[in-house]
């Protein structure tokens, strides 16, 4: 059995083919912590919406079990899905209600007694106090989707889901949306956002989950899949350029930029061998002088595109 205490969700061996014959999941085991950010990460029609529709019991699989903190999502359906509020890709709201309104409605709908002190707090915590009072299709297409998490989060659940949350949301208001996710965190609450943005999950995850063509490829740590895959470069300012790389230096795996006027390291962290010292004792033995030296890591970026691509 799982650790249903440290986990949120739970799904062992999923697959998912669409009446068309479409496979869209293949073998699906990932486990979300409580309490963590997770991102799983992946282009366009990768099958993000597919997993997490079927993780939240709106979609079914074609094999393979989901838990919700312990609780099996279908023949639990009730108790798994009062764990999880969805944010959903495609906006859907109610135009005309207000934003009070809809929130207090979608509560209701999970049999959960009113509090108008909660949605009071949850509507100033996504600041959407000022607005409670206005229709919804008044709202900007940011301030929709924060009525959105609004509303999923109306019945207090424990998970919350936000597929792309920054689709159609500028720069300004994603860093805000990031921060307010960031707080919801702290108050317990276990986050799994899809996202084909690799800033967002560089920026928001503590773990990331890679998925390519119905597959999960990686799951990790963020920290630890930077360290890992991330190879680091060395950026060395030189005093007077070179033209080319000088003969006692070839066996290093070094190349020139701006004019010849930085050499650049590219090293693997992970290893404890002493090539940095051992390049910077040839440079002093060959009189090459520099004046500044720089590293720089790998972004997720380049990451992910050489794992997409592999
Ligand atoms: N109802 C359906 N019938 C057949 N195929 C489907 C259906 N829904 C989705 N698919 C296919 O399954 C694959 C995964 O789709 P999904 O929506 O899960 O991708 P996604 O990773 O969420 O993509 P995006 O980043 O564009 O939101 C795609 O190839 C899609 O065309
Ligand atoms: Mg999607």
């Amino acid at each position: 059995m799982e650790n249903i205490i440290n986990n949120a969700i739970c799904v062992r061996g999923l697959n998912k083919t669409y009446s068309n014959g479409f496979q869209a999941l293949e073998d699906i085991n990932l486990q979300v912590k409580c309490g963590e950010i997770f991102a799983l990460l992946g282009p366009n029609g990768a099958g993000k919406t597919t997993l997490i529709s079927i993780i939240c019991g709106i979609a079914n699989s074609s094999s393979g079990h989901v838990e919700v903190f312990g609780h099996d999502n279908i023949t639990d359906y009730r108790i798994a899905r009062s764990h999880i509020g969805l944010v959903p890709q495609e906006l859907t709201t109610d135009a005309f209600e207000t934003v009070w309104n809809s929130v207090k409605f979608s509560r209701g709908l999970f049999g959960k007694a009113p509090s108008p002190a909660y949605i009071e707090t949850l509507l100033k915590r996504l600041s959407l106090w000022d607005k409670k009072d206005s229709q919804i299709r008044t709202l900007s297409g940011g301030m929709k989707r924060r009525v959105m998490i609004a509303k999923a989060l109306s019945h207090e659940p424990d998970i919350l889901f936000l597929d792309e949350p920054s689709s159609g949301v500028d720069v300004e208001l994603r860093k805000s949306m990031w921060q307010q996710v960031r707080e919801l965190q702290e108050t317990g609450v276990s986050i799994i956002l899809t996202t084909h943005y690799i800033a967002e999950a560089e920026e928001m995850a503590n773990r990331i989950g890679i998925i390519n063509k119905g597959k999960l490829i990686l799951v990790e740590e963020k920290e630890s899949l930077m360290k890992k895959l991330g190879s680091k470069k060395l950026l060395i300012s030189l005093y007077r350029s070179l033209a080319e790389i000088p003969k006692p230096l070839l066996k290093f795996n070094l190349q020139l930029a701006d004019k010849g006027n930085v050499l650049v390291f590219s090293y693997d962290p992970s290893k404890e061998d002493n090539a940095i010292s051992d390049l910077l004792d040839h440079l002093k033995k060959n009189s090459i002088k520099y004046k500044d030296i720089d590293t720089q890591q790998n972004s997720l970026e380049e990451i992910f595109v050489q794992l997409v691509n592999a």
